[in-house]
């Protein structure tokens, strides 16, 4: 594990957004694993504004996300896909159908789940996979549980993960109560993850990460036994942390 100490959010961002720079300028072709939220926002602005500068190409590379809430269709503001095309797909020159996301508005959840597998499986194993951190400690939607999800699955939210998103909803909008989220083998299996972490809210969650223990009731905790994580966070975050 390598921990990349950061003065703020800004120089977190700008650290993290070096590490895929990086990773796309020695392959061209790589897969990306993304995650959406406030965390990673900075970390897309400098990817843009180095495409826009010509020092980043996107047009080989291919993208799974994590996650997406049940019920909203990929037009709707809040929808995981809304983000990703608003912040990132439409503002460099990716192929949309290299993009790939679950469907939360599937008919069969159960079978999207499969597919989106299915889709890891045939473009993995991922190159660089970003994550944010919960503040209860879960990864993708990969919430605290008594045991760890190894594949796709719908999630029901914990309170504090639709308390903590609905700061993204209009007054009176309802969260999505449920997510597809990837499960913990892919992300496990990418060959380098990128942990970007910021604000005394996850303090609490990056210790317990980085000091573990293993345990299914910090999802974050596994990540301590993979073999190339890289975790950029701030010095907020890192403020439990020796
Ligand atoms: C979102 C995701 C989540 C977020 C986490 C942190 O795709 O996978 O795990 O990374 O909830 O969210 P922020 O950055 O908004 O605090």
């Amino acid at each position: 594990m390598r921990i990349i100490r950061a003065k703020d959010y800004k120089d977190m961002s700008e650290k993290a957004a070096s590490i895929i720079w990086a990773q796309m300028l020695l392959k061209k072709n790589s897969v990306l694993g993304l995650a959406t939220g406030g965390t990673v926002l900075g970390i897309y602005e400098i990817l843009c504004e180095k495409y826009m500068e010509g020092e980043l190409d996107f047009s080989s590379v291919k993208t799974l996300n994590l996650d997406e809430y049940v019920g909203l269709e990929g037009r709707h503001p809040q929808s995981y896909r809304h983000y990703m095309d608003k912040n990132l797909f439409e503002k460099v020159n990716i192929l949309k159908n290299n993009t790939f996301l679950p469907n939360g508005l599937a008919e069969d959840l159960k079978r999207e789940c499969k597919d989106y597998d299915e889709t890891i499986r045939q473009l993995g194993p991922i190159d660089l996979q970003l994550l944010g951190l919960g503040r209860n400690g879960h990864i993708g939607f990969n919430e605290p549980d008594d045991h760890f999800e190894d594949n796709t699955h719908v999630r029901r939210l914990n309170e504090t993960t639709i308390k903590d998103n609905s700061r993204f909803f209009e007054m009176g909008e309802e969260v999505p109560k449920s997510a597809i989220t990837m499960g913990i083998k892919p992300i496990m299996e990418s060959k380098a993850v990128l942990l970007a972490v910021s604000g005394v809210e996850k303090a609490k969650a990056l210790k317990a990460v980085l000091n573990g223990p293993v345990t299914p009731s910090v999802p974050g905790s596994i990540l301590g036994k993979h073999e190339n994580l890289i975790v950029v966070a701030d010095l907020d975050a890192l403020m439990h942390v020796g």
